[in-house]
């Protein structure tokens, strides 16, 4: 089955990538690398991340299609209490879950609701979905209050490749981009256009680079999935570059990739997965006919927790109660089995190991290495202290 995409072909740089897995290039890197485990435990390190990377550079919320026009979805996981909302325009909002009156919490409930207009609870002052302050009864009793410009706290919002983005911190310049040039890839494989089937929040013991780890490289795959995915990949066959301070995967599937038609796309990703690690906490996986997405939310030093979208083709594309059972069998498979099975328990695993102090470094092979440039970002970017 076809996933629906707005771009017909790969982008130049997915086929370059494809073509050197098709060469049988392998990304092994050339050295071992070691990594200190403190990075993982040292509680003034976690504030510095949060600071430098979650309030100062553009982070992925959701998917865009998560929520249409007029519409909004409660979003608490990064730390802020926020809506993110869809004017009768499509434009998207990401505001401050707080009223301008006295602070309430204007949506509670989980999930995707209607929002023509946003009315607090406790005593109806009404917004529309871009934050403005629509109504309030009684002005009357605010002399010299005039609800003309006044807004819920907005954040610096921008939609790239069919996500919304986002910057934790209401006063930052708008500057998206470092994210930008993945508008194209993710255009290609047609996240814009693929709807939520479903969405789950996994609590995790381990720090957020822990979780992001798992998802830079192949060399678990065999071992840690051996009885979920592990084989349908072969063992340590990838390649990959980097966008920016993105890093962009080949997975190669146990299927030979070397004779597959590069300008047949469905055809490639039978054999070839892609995955993408967006700096720094995102994660988008390209199965055959379905992808998921993954963020990682720091909620404290040795602990985080990862919101995990899965996104099917719409129904324009396929039946879509056909292809129910399927896909809930995917997803049972890739949320519940391998990610929280495996992924996410191997994370907890090791951060529970660091934290013992047994180990002051660790190893990462060359089969490893997207982990060592993962690390190496972040580094960089916490020693200029600015992003
Ligand atoms: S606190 Fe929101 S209307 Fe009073
Ligand atoms: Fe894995």
């Amino acid at each position: 089955m076809d996933l629906p995409r707005r771009a017909s072909t790969m982008t130049p740089g997915q086929r370059q990538l494809a073509e050197a897995m098709q060469r049988g290039d392998h990304f092994l890197g050339e050295q071992v690398h070691r990594l200190e485990t403190s990075r993982y435990t040292d509680p003034e390190r976690h504030a510095r991340e949060r600071e430098t990377f979650f309030r100062g550079f553009p982070t992925a919320l959701c998917p865009s299609s998560l929520i249409g026009t007029n519409e909004l979805v409660r979003h608490d996981l990064t730390g802020l209490d926020l809506i993110v909302t869809r004017d009768a325009e499509g434009k998207a909002h990401v505001l401050a879950n707080s009223c301008l009156h006295r602070a309430t919490r204007l949506v509670e409930e989980p999930g995707v609701h209607p929002a023509k207009k946003i009315i607090c609870p406790y005593h109806a002052w009404t917004y529309t979905p871009d934050g403005a302050l629509r109504a309030l009864p009684r002005p009357d009793s605010f002399p010299g209050f005039c609800k003309d410009g006044q807004s819920l706290t907005a954040y610096p919002v921008a939609e790239h490749g069919g996500l919304i983005w986002f910057i934790g911190n209401p006063d930052a310049p708008p500057d998206f981009s470092e994210i930008e040039p993945l508008g194209p890839e993710l255009d290609a494989i047609g996240l814009g256009d693929i709807a939520v089937f479903a969405r789950a929040t996994h609590a995790v013991e381990a720090d957020w680079k822990m979780v992001v780890d798992a998802f830079c490289e192949g060399y678990h795959v065999k071992r840690l999935h051996a009885r979920s995915i592990g084989d349908y990949f072969a063992d340590g066959v990838s390649v990959a570059d980097r966008i920016g301070p993105h890093q962009r995967f080949i997975v190669g599937r146990t299927d030979h990739a070397s004779e597959v038609d590069l300008d047949d796309w469905s055809a490639v990703r039978e054999v070839m997965t892609f995955t993408y690690q967006v700096f720094p906490n995102t994660v988008v996986i390209v199965s055959p006919d379905y992808v998921n997405v993954l963020v990682v939310h720091p909620c404290g030093a040795g602990r985080c927790r990862v919101e995990n979208f899965m996104l099917v083709p719409g129904e324009r594309e396929v039946d879509p109660e056909a292809m129910r059972p399927r896909w809930q069998k995917s997803w049972e498979l890739l949320d519940g089995h391998t990610f929280a099975g495996e992924d996410f328990r191997a994370a907890a695993l090791c951060q529970r190991g660091v934290e013992t102090g047994h180990r002051d470094t660790m190893l990462l092979g060359t089969l490893e290495t997207g982990v060592a440039i993962f690390h190496a970002e972040c580094d960089a970017r916490l020693a200029q202290g600015v992003t």
